[in-house]
């Protein structure tokens, strides 16, 4: 008997087609690719794998619409707003002899108008749940503001804070990583992303771009093929699987052939290996740096080497739609090589259900953007997503019914930098300084003054004295510092991780009025706040969270909201240390304080200012009583691996419970700990739980030197805890199968 009575079990057919209406069944998307194919000229076809860029403020350029009527342009990036996709779309559907509608992309990271933590901060919420909910708001609004296509989810693993683009991504860590790739990827497209509430999405950049030497953006990079497969692959596997799409080449080089022009990133792995049919779009002119790179002499060469490698539209640079033709004359490319990037890229228009609905319903698009739900969700997440590093004597939360706040700092009252780089179409209007935040939250009776101090660039400390008067006259002090939007993102690498300009002397001196400071962190990466950890009672890292940042910071500054974040990132103590990650291999001599002769500093220590997974709650929780489902299992076993989880504090709170293994010895080094499971629980005061996690194959095994994956036979340590060094452990056997 079905689960399904007859009326409902039809409706369900018929939702089904009617689902699928849109966007045509892959047998017919096929033939109808083809068909297509069969009618276009060489010019037409090399037009699809093109992709150029708007105007800055979101409008078209005039001379791309004679390019969509002479069927040679397939993409844009960067024009927005329906009126205008529809005025461009309209030239595509009634004016070109093929009819080919154009796909509208832009860069929908953390939001599209209602704006979410960066993608970091929103790891450190350890629930992909929360990723994958306010993917589904960009997506929506994005696509009633006439997008198809976010290049999004930036799923590069970094290691490297220096980096700017670290803010971009979910950290250091490629099984959290693979997490939030997946639920981003179901955010966006759902399970059809020719929907009319969700987008294409993009997993970029492909790949080991977060790898970039001295943490310099686009810089090199030189890697082990161990090391892409386990750490740099495994986010743009789980996007694969989870249907991602397109893809985009990144700039990078990886071990000699640069990214965007690499056969066995591109082709052997994407297409032979993972089975991905989708498209790959190269990033903003990458193709065309191949001459700077040095592997092409010209923009001929360019053209040939992406186009060959796999690398299906070109973003920007123009080399195939210049060369293509000439290098197909030339047999440099082949008409084979060329149908096959057309053919994915309108199967992905076809997917969309582009030819069947290329408009957007220019009424709809207002009423799209910022909805009450929206801005809750983004209130919600940002809440989730900060982290408590420090509360010592219980310092938060705060009253928000009596006394007076100093609230202090130069990012106190700033709307922009919680927007964070690649803030989509956020409005700083639209957005909630924390000093409006607390203004908000707080009751008649207190008072909250306000100070900049000092800006956060620049040498003037003009400003100290007033701030430093302020604390003296308030109970409390709030201290907002960190970075500006334009210090994270693309092209802001930083050389040190200390706060700028003269933040952390603004911190010192009104920490020296001997009131209780508080520092909140706005910023996009791991800042060396050693001096601030040491000497400050309370931290909160708020990273740059979004429309509703304000509002969150009040939330947990004043108890309403008990934070359970964690770093998805290693905190170093000084730039010196980078890189720095808690998944890295044991060295023959691991560190000893009392053993010269082993691995570390001898002007620091060797451990970080805060471990990979680290935050604290205002209660507390206690792990224990670790249990395995067995003392041993067949390498393509299972293991059930259980702990019980005790609130024992006096709030109800959240703890992220994390679980890491160790193969203890292999044929290859192995890290000294990898996660492998982890789950937020929330609990109730005296409330106590057994969390279980299923280790299997997929966890325990690894890429030998002949590059095969296997799970070799031997011990195991399996380690559970709140952060990555505090754990408690046990072991166990692998035995052959
Ligand atoms: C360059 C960036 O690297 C990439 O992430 C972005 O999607 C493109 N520009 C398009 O804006």
């Amino acid at each position: 008997m079905s689960r399904f009575s007859r009326p409902l079990l039809l409706a369900l057919v018929l939702l089904a087609v009617l689902g699928t209406s849109n966007s045509q069944r892959p047998r017919d998307i096929e033939q109808t690719v083809n068909s297509l194919l069969s009618q276009m000229t060489l010019e037409e076809k090399l037009g699809q794998l093109q992709q150029l860029d708007g105007e800055g403020n979101g409008n078209f350029r005039p001379e791309h619409l004679d390019l969509i009527r002479k069927g040679l342009l397939g993409s844009t990036l960067n024009v927005r707003g329906a009126r205008r996709t529809n005025e461009v779309q309209r030239v595509a559907m009634t004016e070109s002899r093929l009819k080919i509608p154009v796909l509208f992309g832009f860069d929908v990271i953390h939001g599209y108008r209602t704006i979410f933590p960066i993608p970091l901060g929103e790891a450190s919420s350890f629930d992909p749940s929360m990723a994958e909910r306010s993917a589904a708001v960009a997506a929506q609004e994005a696509n009633n503001a006439g997008l198809r296509w976010t290049f999004a989810p930036m799923v590069d693993i970094a290691r490297d804070p220096r980096w700017g683009r670290i803010s971009e991504g979910a950290g250091e860590d490629p099984f959290l990583g693979a997490a939030f790739a997946r639920a981003r990827v179901r955010g966006f497209q759902g399970d059809n992303y020719g929907a009319p509430d969700k987008i294409l999405a993009c997993a970029k950049h492909w790949v080991a771009y977060g790898n970039a030497e001295g943490g310099r953006d686009y810089n090199t990079t030189d890697l082990s093929e161990n090391t892409l497969r386990e750490i740099y692959f495994p986010p743009f596997k789980a996007a694969v699987d989870a249907g991602v799409g397109t893809l985009m080449s990144s700039f990078n080089a990886v071990n000699g052939v640069p990214a965007s022009a690499n056969a066995f990133t591109l082709t052997k792995v994407l297409r032979d290996e993972w089975k991905f049919d989708g498209f790959v779009v190269s990033d903003y002119t990458s193709v065309k740096e191949l001459i700077n790179h040095g592997v092409a002499a010209n923009e001929e060469d360019a053209a040939a080497a992406a186009l060959n490698a796999g690398v299906d539209m070109e973003m920007v640079s123009r080399s195939y739609n210049t060369f293509g033709s000439k290098l197909l004359q030339q047999k440099r490319l082949s008409q084979a090589t060329i149908d096959e990037a057309v053919r994915r890229i309108l199967r992905i228009k076809f997917r969309l259900g582009l030819f069947d609905h290329p408009y957007t319903d220019e009424a709809r698009e207002p009423f799209s953007l910022l909805r009450t739900n929206s801005i809750h969700l983004a209130r919600e997440i940002a809440g989730r997503s900060m982290v408590l590093l420090k509360n010592e004597r219980e310092t938060l939360p705060l009253n928000k019914n009596a006394g007076s706040i100093a609230v202090i700092g130069p990012l106190a009252d700033d709307r922009r930098a919680p927007l964070g780089w690649w803030a989509g179409d956020g409005k700083d209007e639209n957005t909630v300084s924390p000093l409006a935040g607390i203004k908000a939250k707080v009751s008649g009776q207190t008072k909250v003054g306000y100070a900049r101090g000092c800006e956060v660039k620049g040498d003037s400390t003009a400003g100290f004295q007033e701030a430093v008067n302020l604390a003296r006259a308030s109970d409390v002090a709030v201290v907002f510092v960190g970075e500006l939007h334009e210090m994270v993102g693309e092209a802001a690498s930083r050389s040190t991780l200390d706060l700028p300009g003269r933040q952390m002397e603004l911190v010192q001196a009104i920490q020296a009025t001997g009131k209780p400071t508080i520092v909140v962190l706005v910023n996009g990466r791991p800042l060396s706040i050693e001096w601030i950890a040491g000497n400050v009672p309370a931290i909160l890292e708020s990273w740059m969270g979004g429309t509703e940042s304000g509002n969150a910071i009040a939330d947990i500054l004043f108890g309403d909201v008990n934070p359970g974040a964690k770093l998805p990132v290693t905190f170093p103590r000084s730039v010196g240390q980078v890189p720095m990650y808690y998944n890295h291999m044991n060295t023959g001599r691991p560190p000893e304080a009392e053993n010269r002769y082993t691995s570390k500093y001898i002007d620091s220590p060797w451990t970080p200012l805060f471990p990979f997974g680290y935050g604290l709650s205002y209660t507390t929780f206690k792990i224990s009583n670790l249990q395995l489902s067995a003392p041993r299992i067949p390498a393509n076993g299972k293991l059930t691996v259980s702990v019980e989880v005790e609130n024992t504090g006096k709030r109800t709170g959240d703890e992220v419970v994390q679980l890491y293994i160790r193969d203890l010895v292999a044929s290859m080094t192995r890290p000294v700990k990898e996660l492998k499971g982890f789950q937020r629980v929330t609990l109730q005061p005296g409330e106590k739980r057994r969390v279980e996690f299923v280790l299997a194959q997929e966890h325990l095994g690894f890429w030998n030197r002949e590059m095969r994956y296997v799970v070799e036979p031997g011990e195991f340590r399996v380690m559970v805890g709140a952060n990555s060094a505090e754990l408690i452990e046990a072991k166990f056997e692998v035995i052959p199968n």
